[in-house]
């Protein structure tokens, strides 16, 4: 991934550079183009056949239409190049490549970026609604991390039909923190709630889960010495809690 990111950095860089001086150049187009406005008058009097060639002409390119259009193109195009920057910047921290060792890492940053990643499955059907505190930086492995993130939110986007909510809620004790997943979909049912961290239980259909999304994220957490915990309620929605040390290694057994 950080390779096809670069590859994208980099038209995404001569892409923007070019935007700006063609910005410019347009407005120093319209300058000279109000000028030329300026000495109408004065062509008018001289020659009025070039006047009223003059005049179709402006009609026919709709000039006043054209010059608030110039801006506002302009504009936009930055913000939708400023999107994909945003997402080939997402896309680098969420692989990390070659990082994948322990540090001391802000969960909300990871949050945040595989939010954004998942964003095309979330969109359409998912309100998003964060209620953070604030947290120390733990020790972690923050790309795993982000997979466990991601795990969450697909499924809570599967289990939510037409349209729902995601609350994300985190908090800090006094040797760790915790991230709670909220949605507001179809639930788990009671006699499949003991089973959803097992590898392959899935009740998707084939070709659609493979049932490893939940054990995947348990092995996650437990690498990191903490608590991956479920509660649900058939019809009205589920709460995955993430309970993390702040630190590894540190806790020596009495
Ligand atoms: N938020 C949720 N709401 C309702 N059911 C859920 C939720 N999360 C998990 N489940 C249930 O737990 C099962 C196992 O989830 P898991 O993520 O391990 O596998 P999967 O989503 O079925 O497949 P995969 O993640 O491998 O694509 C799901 O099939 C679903 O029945
Ligand atoms: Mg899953």
């Amino acid at each position: 991934a950080a390779g096809v990111a670069h590859e994208i950095n980099n038209p995404i860089g001569y892409v923007s550079a070019n935007l700006g001086t063609l910005s410019e150049y347009a407005a120093d187009l319209l300058k000279l183009v109000a000028a030329y406005e300026e000495a109408e008058a004065a062509i008018g009097s001289a020659a009025p056949q070039q006047l009223a060639a003059i005049r179709r002409i402006k009609q026919d390119v709709a000039l006043d239409a054209l010059r608030s259009d110039i801006a506002d193109l302009g504009s936009e195009t930055g913000d939708g190049l400023a999107r994909v920057r945003k997402i080939v910047q997402d896309l680098k921290d969420f692989s990390h490549v070659g990082e994948s060792r322990w540090q001391f890492a802000d969960l909300h940053h990871g949050i945040d970026s595989t939010l954004n990643i998942a964003w095309n499955e979330l969109k359409y059907k998912v309100d998003v609604i964060k209620s953070y505190a604030t947290l120390p930086e733990i020790e972690c492995l923050p790309s795993e991390l982000n997979q466990v993130f991601m795990n969450l939110f697909i499924n809570a986007a599967h289990a939510i039909k037409t349209r729902g909510e995601i609350r994300i809620t985190t908090g800090a004790d006094v040797d760790g923190v915790w991230v709670e997943v909220a949605d507001t979909g179809c639930g788990i049912a009671n006699e499949h709630l003991p089973r959803i961290f097992e590898p392959f239980f899935t009740t998707k259909p084939v070709g659609q889960g493979t049932g490893l999304g939940l054990a995947l994220s348990y092995s996650i957490v437990k690498k990191h010495n903490g608590r991956l915990d479920v509660r649900s309620a058939p019809g009205e929605g589920t709460v995955f809690r993430i309970w993390l040390p702040l630190t590894q290694g540190a806790v020596v057994a009495a």
